[in-house]
């Protein structure tokens, strides 16, 4: 049954080879529990370790320190000897190939698992037909899998990677194969398919959409390093880190000095001006620091008179149907704005009174 997973201060360095003689750690001081039935997803840029993360606690990569404990018992600890084998940590994966078995049958393809850890034949069609109807498959068990479509096979996958119900789920960015349309319709599946079953799952992409919509907890990671673990809506509004406040979209960065702080609140004096911000580390008074903040956060012509509201000029307008990205000059600086609805409410050149509301800029030590 689903189980808790434990990561401790993993770190890997692969050996140095031709192309980068002096080996970096791959990951780094990695550490993270996911409880029984939640979904985390690490998430970050290509190369930052996701991937050997998730090889780590699959048993399929040995760390060069670090402990993985799955459901209380130790699998991993390279210090103590303990290398539990992939086989025997009972985990399901689904990677980002297909890797359905081509000449087999669905049927077949769900059976293998069940075969190799000897379920005996009379149980095996229960839990295949549970499978197959939990990814809505059920119409196609005698067909052939080279006969289905990109996202009918990768949900063969998932059965077959369920259908033994093992204690996690590993994904290892298992849409990004399909088309468009296929990945948003298959990652809604994903999160209901999981969440039926109460499986715990760890699972990687880069894809900043997919880690939202199925996260439980999203960790974004960079260079090896896991930066913030949070919930989504925590990251999106208190991100920790303005490399994670650059991935949740705060493409507006704003160099300052931090002139005072009151506990989380800071002033921060850019081009003559005071611009209150919510400082996310422990930034000392005197320090520069860069205030980031998302364009939907950056309010033109607000109802109200307050605080952290500047006089700038619109630069340039590119409406898009929906919404309106404005560029708009202010405190000596071009700043994106993003304005929902179809209506176009500013020409380039006007001038604008534009509100930065204070818990929206997130100011980080620079
Ligand atoms: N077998 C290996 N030997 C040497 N270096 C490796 C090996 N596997 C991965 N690396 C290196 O470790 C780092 C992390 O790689 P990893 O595959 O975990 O990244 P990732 O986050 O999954 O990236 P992507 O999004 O591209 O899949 C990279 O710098 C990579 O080059
Ligand atoms: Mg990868």
């Amino acid at each position: 049954m689903s189980a808790e997973l434990r990561v401790e201060n993993l770190r890997k360095v692969f050996p140095p080879t031709k192309g980068t003689p002096l080996a970096k750690a791959a990951i780094d001081d990695v550490s993270f529990t996911i409880a029984a039935g939640e979904i985390v997803v690490l998430l970050g840029p290509s190369g930052c370790g996701k991937t050997t993360t998730l090889r780590c606690v699959a048993g399929l990569e040995h760390p060069t320190s670090g402990r993985i404990a799955i459901g209380g018992t130790m699998y991993t600890d390279p210090q103590a000897g303990v290398l539990v084998p992939p086989r025997a940590r009972n985990l399901g994966m689904v990677f980002q190939s297909y890797a359905v078995w081509p000449h087999m049958t669905v049927r077949q393809n769900v059976a293998y698992p069940l075969k190799a850890r000897g379920v005996k034949r009379s149980e095996q069609a229960g839990f295949i037909e549970e499978a197959l109807s939990l990814v809505e498959l059920s119409a196609y068990t005698d067909r052939p899998v080279t006969q289905l479509s990109g996202g009918q096979m990768q949900r063969v996958a998932l059965a077959r990677s369920m259908v033994y119900q093992p204690q996690i789920l590993l994904l290892d960015e298992p849409l990004s194969n399909l088309d468009a349309q296929l990945r948003l319709r298959l990652r809604d599946d994903l999160r209901r398919i999981i969440k039926r079953v109460g499986l715990t799952a760890l699972y990687v992409t880069h894809d900043q959409q997919e880690a939202v919509v199925l996260g439980d907890r999203i960790g974004v990671m960079r260079d090896g390093l896991l930066l913030q673990l949070a919930a989504p809506d925590e990251l999106y509004n208190r991100p920790a880190d303005i490399f994670v406040a650059g991935f949740t979209g705060a493409s507006n960065v704003i160099a300052g000095r931090l002139v005072s702080r009151d506990g989380a609140r800071g002033d921060v004096a850019v081009a003559g001006e005071t611009l209150i911000v919510r400082l996310a580390g422990d930034t000392a008074a005197g320090s520069a620091v860069s205030v980031a903040l998302r364009p939907d956060n950056v309010l033109l012509e607000p109802a109200n008179a307050g605080p952290n509201q500047f006089p700038g000029r619109v630069t340039s307008r590119n409406y898009q149907g929906t919404q309106t990205v404005y560029e708009v000059n202010l405190l000596g600086q071009t700043i994106e704005a993003l304005e929902v609805g179809s209506s176009i409410r500013h020409a380039v050149g006007d001038a604008v009174t534009v509100a930065l509301p204070a818990e929206v800029c997130w100011g980080y030590g620079a």
